[in-house]
């Protein structure tokens, strides 16, 4: 049993393909690289609709996959941006229909989720969800995933990106940035913005700028923000598992592939006693095998749509879904995690 996924919400178009154990068979993505400033959703729909066609060849060539073989279409239904999600949106009804195959609409934070969980191993854990749009812990309870802690204001990801560029660099400022903070040595003074189990990132990012005008090395600058910025996302993390009876967390979303952070939420969880686990980066970053593999969980709990039902939903919250596949008996298929690819 095979689904198709199809991931669209924001910069990057892809497709994944992953059957019943949660092995990913293939995954094809195309990232839209604006050349200056951040991304326009309109620019970036239209470079997905562009490189959709080729993608869904690619992956069904990647895993010798003939479309009669495919159970389901799968596709991210939102968070995201309007215009990027009806294109992936168009492209999964076509290809339902196309197939004659079930639909099955996908929250892309919850695919973040699930992907960690199921590549963990572990039944149960905490979640933290750090992306572009997004920044969360998360944790199952009572039929959906609950968000214990998020960001007040914009997501860590975007705070990144737009400070890299604000720096003089290009989108995505994160991996770029993590590479500039190797080469700083002091610890620059950044708000600390923890309150309860959120945090928010514009006074830090108004207060980066400034030193930045002020002359500081934009080496101590990347350093120090990462440092701030991770140690926040730690604490509320800890913050969280105090709560709880298991002391397990996973990583999910673009910013999850970050050594830094993913250093310091390992050596928090495993002083309290607990495991930690990051999903290879390809799968940490927006995909097409997280959708797919998600669109399993929902199929075996009865959650195809007609395509009329199938409306994109730009602001659909983690905590608006419902999460049934968690209460079926169904036991947690352990895949083997596939080659990891940056
Ligand atoms: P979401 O809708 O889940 O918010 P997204 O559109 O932000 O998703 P993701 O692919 O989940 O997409 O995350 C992209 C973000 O991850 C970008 O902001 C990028 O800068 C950041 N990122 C990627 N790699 C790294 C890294 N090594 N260190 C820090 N940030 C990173
Ligand atoms: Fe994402």
């Amino acid at each position: 049993m095979v689904v198709l996924g199809i991931e669209s919400t924001a910069h990057t178009a892809s497709v994944g393909l992953v059957d019943e154990e949660a092995h990913v068979l293939a995954l094809t993505s195309d990232m839209h690289r604006p050349v200056k400033g951040g991304i326009h959703p309109r620019e970036a729909a239209n470079h997905h609709v562009d490189v959709f066609p080729a993608l869904v060849e690619e992956a069904l060539a990647a895993a010798s996959v003939r479309p009669s073989e495919v159970e389901a279409v799968a596709f991210a239904q939102g968070p995201g941006l309007g215009p990027c999600l009806r294109a992936g949106a168009t492209v999964a009804r076509m290809l339902s229909l196309a197939w004659d195959c079930p639909l099955v609409p996908v929250n892309h934070c919850v695919a973040h989720v699930e992907i960690a969980r199921v590549l963990s191993g572990l039944d149960d854990p905490l979640l933290l969800y750090a992306s572009g749009g997004n920044t969360q812990v998360i944790a199952y309870g009572r039929g959906r995933y609950r968000v214990l802690g998020e960001t007040l204001d914009i997501g860590i990801g975007n705070f990144l990106d737009k400070l890299w560029i604000e720096l003089g660099g290009t989108f995505p400022g994160g991996p770029q940035l993590e590479q500039d903070a190797r080469n700083g040595s002091e610890l620059l003074a950044l708000p600390y913005s923890v309150h309860g189990m959120d945090v928010a990132f514009s006074g830090m990012l108004t207060a980066a700028l400034a030193l930045h005008a002020r002359g500081a090395r934009r080496a101590d600058l990347s350093y120090s923000v990462e440092v701030t910025a991770y140690a926040m996302l730690t604490e509320i993390t800890e913050r969280a598992l105090a709560h709880r009876r298991h002391g397990s967390v996973v990583l999910g979303g673009g910013v999850a592939c970050n050594e830094r952070l993913r250093g310091m939420v390992r050596e928090m969880v495993e002083d309290r006693g607990g495991r930690m686990f990051a999903p290879p980066r390809n799968l940490c970053v927006d995909n097409g095998a997280m959708i797919a593999w998600t669109g399993h969980l929902a199929l075996r709990a009865g959650l195809s749509v007609p395509v009329e039902d199938s409306a994109v939903m730009p602001r659909q919250r983690t905590d608006l879904v419902p999460a049934p596949w968690r209460e079926l008996a169904t036991a947690l298929p352990r895949s083997s995690p596939p080659r990891e690819t940056t």
